[in-house]
C-alpha cells in the first residue's frame, strides 16, 4: 500500500472509502462534523439512534449515495476522550482500514486522527496512522497455495486541512512507514517455518539490509566463532546440522557517534536439546528467534531513517537440537570472557548464546547494550501472555529511557529486580557458574542474573520477550501470530538518544 499526504477537505475526497472518527459519547466534531453536514446529518442520525457509541474498537459504515464523492464513510470509535492516547489512534486507524479492506476498497482517505481535539502533534498523529494502518493490514500468507481472498488497499491518503500541516504530516508518515517496514520484516522472519527461517536465512536478511543501507556486515561461521572462544554459543550449536551463524550488522561506524549495541537471541528452533521439550506446543518454538528478528527489523528501520548513531546488531543464530554430538547436562563449556559454565539443562540455551554475544559487545566500548530474548517461560507466568516484556536494568538512565519508549509505543515493559541472592542459586561445584538453578520459582530472576555475569563494562538492559513475540489473539494492529515486538520500542529509544531529539 502506498501512503500519500495531501491538503484538502475529507468530505471532498474521491475514494472508495473515507475514514473519520468519534470519541465515545461526543457529538461529531471537526472533520466528522463536516462529513455529517455534507451527508444531511447521517452521522448524527447514527449516534442519536444509538447505533454507534464511539467505543474503542467500534466501527460503522455509512453509504452517502453521491452526497459526497466517496462511496463509503468508515467511522471509527476512539473511546473516551479522557482515556485518549496515541495508542487509540494506532488502533482506530487499523480497525477502520481493515474494515475498508474487508469491503473491497482500493483507495482510502483518512483524516489526521488525533491531531484535532485530541491534541497530538501533526507529526505524531501521521506516524501513528501510518504505523497502525500498515501493521493492521499485515496479512501472513506463508506457504499457502490457495487463492488469497483478502483484498489489497492500493492507496491511503492522509488528508490534512491546512497547508502548514503538510510537511510535518509527511515527515511523520515517512517515519511511521519506516517503522512498520522494520516490524513487518520481523513478523515475516518469526512467522516463517523454521526450515525456511534458518540461521542462513537470517544472515541473508542481514545481507539485504547491509546492501540496501550501506551497512557493514560480518557473518562468523562455526569454525570462526569457535576459534574466537565462543564456547557457550558453540556448545548449543553442536547438536544441529543446520549451519550456525554469528551475525554482526553495523550502521554508521562514525567514531564521533554514540555506540548502541542491540543483541538478539536467534534460536531458529528450540527443541530443548537433550532435555527435549514436550511435544504439544513445541511448534511455537519457531518463534525463539523473536529477539534476533527484532534486532534485524530495528536495523532495517535504523537504515531507512539513517539515524546519526553508531548502531551494532548482534544475532547469534542456531537451532537447539538433540543428537549424538549435542551438548548435554553436566558438560562444562568456556565462554568468550573466559568464564566456565556447567550445563544443568540444555533447554536453557538462550542465555548461552547471549553470554558470548554480551561479552563480544564489549569490544565496541558501547554507551549501552540492550538484549532481547524469548528467554524464559517464567517471564510469561510472571506477567501473562501478551502483556509486557520483563526488563532487567540497573542503569537508571537507560531504564528510564526504555520505559518511556515503552509507554509511547505501547510495547510494554515491566521492571524486574536483580536481587544478589539470585546468584547463590547459580553456584556450581565444577565451573564458575551453572546455566540454571534448576528451580521453577526463580526462573526469570536467575536467567537475568546469569546474563549479568557476561554483561560487564557498560550500561545494560535485558528484555525477556517470551510472552510477547507471538500473539494468540487478533489485536487491532497485531493480527494473530508474530507481533514484531521490539522494533517500535527500540527505534523509539534510539530516536530519543539521537542528538537534537
Ligand atoms: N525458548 C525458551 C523459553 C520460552 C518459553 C520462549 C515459552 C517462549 C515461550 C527457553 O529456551 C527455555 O526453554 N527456557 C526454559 C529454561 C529452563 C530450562 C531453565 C524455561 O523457561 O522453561
Ligand atoms: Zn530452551
Ligand atoms: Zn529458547
Amino acid at each position: 500500500m502506498h501512503i500519500q499526504v495531501k491538503v484538502g477537505a475529507i468530505q471532498e475526497q474521491e475514494a472508495d472509502a473515507i475514514i473519520v472518527n468519534l470519541f465515545e459519547g461526543a457529538a461529531p466534531g471537526g472533520a466528522a462534523h463536516a462529513v455529517d453536514q455534507a451527508t444531511n446529518g447521517a452521522i448524527t442520525d447514527l449516534v442519536e439512534g444509538g447505533d454507534f457509541k464511539g467505543k474503542a474498537g467500534q466501527v460503522a459504515v455509512l453509504y452517502p449515495r453521491a452526497l459526497i464523492p466517496a462511496r463509503r464513510v468508515v467511522i471509527a470509535g476512539l473511546g473516551k476522550q479522557e482515556d485518549f492516547s496515541i495508542e487509540a489512534v494506532r488502533c482506530a486507524a487499523a480497525t477502520a482500514i481493515r474494515k475498508a479492506r474487508e469491503l473491497g476498497a482500493k483507495t482510502v482517505a483518512t483524516i489526521l486522527q488525533g491531531a484535532g481535539a485530541a491534541g497530538l502533534t501533526v507529526e505524531a498523529a501521521a506516524q501513528a496512522i501510518a504505523e497502525g494502518s500498515l501493521l493492521g493490514l499485515y496479512n501472513w500468507r506463508g506457504l499457502k497455495t490457495d487463492e488469497d481472498e483478502t483484498g489489497a488497499i492500493e492507496m491511503l491518503s492522509i488528508v490534512v486541512f491546512k497547508n502548514d500541516q503538510l510537511e510535518a504530516a509527511q515527515a511523520g508518515a515517512a517515519v511511521g512507514q519506516a517503522i512498520a517496514e522494520g516490524a513487518i520484516l520481523t513478523r515475516d522472519l518469526v512467522n516463517n517455518p523454521p526450515n525456511v527461517a534458518t540461521p542462513s536465512h537470517l544472515a541473508g536478511a542481514a545481507a539485504q539490509i547491509a546492501e540496501r543501507f550501506g551497512m557493514r556486515l560480518q557473518v562468523m561461521e562455526r569454525e570462526e566463532f569457535e576459534a574466537l572462544g565462543m564456547g557457550a554459543f558453540a556448545g548449543v550449536a553442536k547438536g544441529t546440522h543446520e549451519p550456525p551463524k554469528f551475525i554482526i550488522l553495523e550502521h554508521n561506524p562514525d567514531p564521533a557517534a554514540e555506540t548502541i549495541v542491540l543483541v538478539g537471541k536467534g534460536i531458529t528452533f528450540d527443541s530443548g536439546g537433550i532435555d527435549l521439550k514436550p511435544g504439544p506446543g513445541m511448534e511455537a518454538m519457531k518463534s525463539d528467534m523473536g529477539g534476533g528478528g527484532a534486532v534485524l527489523g530495528a536495523m532495517h528501520t535504523v537504515g531507512m531513517l539513517n539515524l546519526p548513531l553508531h548502531v551494532v546488531g548482534l544475532v547469534p543464530a542456531t537451532e537447539n537440537m538433540p543428537g549424538g554430538s549435542a551438548y548435554k547436562p553436566a558438560d562444562v563449556v568456556k565462554a568468550l570472557n573466559g568464564k566456565t559454565i556447567e550445563i544443568i539443562n540444555t533447554d536453557a540455551e538462550g542465555r548461552m548464546l547471549l553470554a558470548d554475544a554480551l561479552s563480544y559487545a564489549n569490544r565496541y566500548t558501547p554507551a549501552a547494550v540492550i538484549d532481547l530474548a524469548t528467554l524464559t517461560g517464567a517471564s510469561v507466568v510472571a506477567l501473562g501472555k501478551g502483556m509486557a516484556a520483563a526488563i532487567f536494568c540497573e542503569d537508571e538512565q537507560l531504564r528510564t529511557q526504555l520505559l518511556a519508549a515503552a509507554e509511547q509505543t505501547h510495547e510494554r515493559l515491566w521492571h524486574m529486580p536483580l536481587y544478589p541472592e539470585y546468584k547463590e542459586a547459580l553456584k556450581s561445584d565444577t565451573a564458575d557458574i551453572k546455566n540454571t538453578s534448576g528451580g521453577r520459582a526463580d526462573g526469570v530472576g536467575t536467567s537475568a542474573m546469569f546474563l549479568r555475569q557476561f554483561a560487564e563494562g557498560y550500561p545494560w538492559a535485558h528484555l525477556d520477550i517470551a510472552g510477547v513475540a507471538l500473539s494468540d489473539k487478533d489485536k487491532p494492529y497485531t493480527p494473530q501470530g508474530a507481533t514484531g515486538y521490539g522494533v517500535r520500542l527500540l527505534v523509539q529509544f534510539l530516536r530519543s538518544r539521537t542528538p537534537g531529539a
